[in-house]
């Protein structure tokens, strides 16, 4: 394990200043030091966790490793390869070894467009496919990610949630890619979605070598998918090491108050906490 061959992401000394938001900018406001000499590295198969509080810099370290935003400094090798030095068309080439998923499966598909094409468009660029031989592929990985064929020729508003991170997912996986990153791609799910998605996302890591970086505020997910993790404090790495290793004996200060933080529960996990209760009391009174 952890030979080079098997080292897919390497992120070395990353840096991004943001000035101002776009709006809020005023004379005299400061910039944003939101990520700060970062580095990490990802194996094969491996799932590194990036947690950290609101606004330490996960989202933007994900933009930087995608390359979706350019680093002020520092680099990203991508399967041996230096990344921030491409132009943008040969970026696109590679886009395929390297995909992300979002927090809102909603916002990141498009509306007007059926599953087929969603979840196809990367066999379409990269292969060339079209007609019977694309259906058989997004069949096959709709197979994958648990959706029934039915929804194949079906729009994005047609389904719940949960079966929409699935597309999400399902479209990721389709360019075949080395490394995921997820930037809280389960938090806007229900608790037993969210194991659901969970299982399916590990079932297929263990099957591809896919290796995934994780980023959740959610300690939970942190000990069902991580073998490392990464802390991240105002932009920086604080904290790095085996997920075990972490979340029982942290050094920091700072990752023992995360960890110890009471979780967010959102108002869909309080709504079934809710129902449960409630069926809980009519059953005893009954
Ligand atoms: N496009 C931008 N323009 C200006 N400032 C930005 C921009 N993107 C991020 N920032 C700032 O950079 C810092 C890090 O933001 P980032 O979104 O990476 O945090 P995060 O850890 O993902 O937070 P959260 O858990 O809330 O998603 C924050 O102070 C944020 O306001
Ligand atoms: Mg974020």
């Amino acid at each position: 394990m952890n030979h080079d061959q098997d080292l897919v992401l390497e992120a070395t000394g990353l840096d991004k200043t943001f000035l101002a938001r776009k709006g809020l900018r005023r004379p005299g406001t400061r910039a944003v030091h939101a990520v700060c000499n970062v580095s990490l590295k990802l194996w094969r198969g491996e799932t590194l966790a990036l947690v950290g509080e609101s606004g330490s810099g996960k989202s933007t370290t994900a933009r930087l490793l995608t390359l979706l935003e350019r680093p002020d400094a520092g680099s990203v090798r991508v399967l041996g390869e230096e990344w921030t030095k491409l132009r943008p068309r040969g970026l696109r080439a590679r886009r395929r070894h390297l995909q992300m998923v979002f927090q809102d499966p909603f916002a990141s598909l498009d509306p007007m467009k059926m599953v087929v094409f969603t979840i196809g468009e990367p066999l379409m660029i990269h292969e060339g496919l079209k007609g019977a031989d694309l259906d058989r592929r997004v069949l096959a990985l709709l197979d994958l990610v648990g959706l029934p064929a039915s929804a194949l020729h079906r729009y994005p508003h047609e389904f719940s949630g949960g079966q929409r991170q699935r597309i999400a997912i399902a479209r990721a996986l389709a360019a075949d890619p080395a490394v995921v990153v997820a930037d809280e791609a389960v938090s806007a799910l229900d608790v037993s979605t969210q194991a659901q998605v969970l299982n399916l996302m590990k079932d297929i890591q263990a099957e591809r070598g896919l290796a995934f970086v994780f980023i959740t505020h959610d300690l939970g997910v942190v000990r069902q998918v991580a073998d490392r993790v990464s802390v991240l404090y105002h932009g920086e790495v604080v904290e790095e090491g085996a997920a075990d290793a972490v979340l029982e004996r942290p050094r920091m200060a700072y990752t023992q108050r995360l960890l110890s933080a009471v979780p967010e529960v959102s108002a869909r996990d309080r709504e079934e906490r809710r129902a449960v209760l409630a069926r809980l009391h009519s059953e005893a009174a009954s």
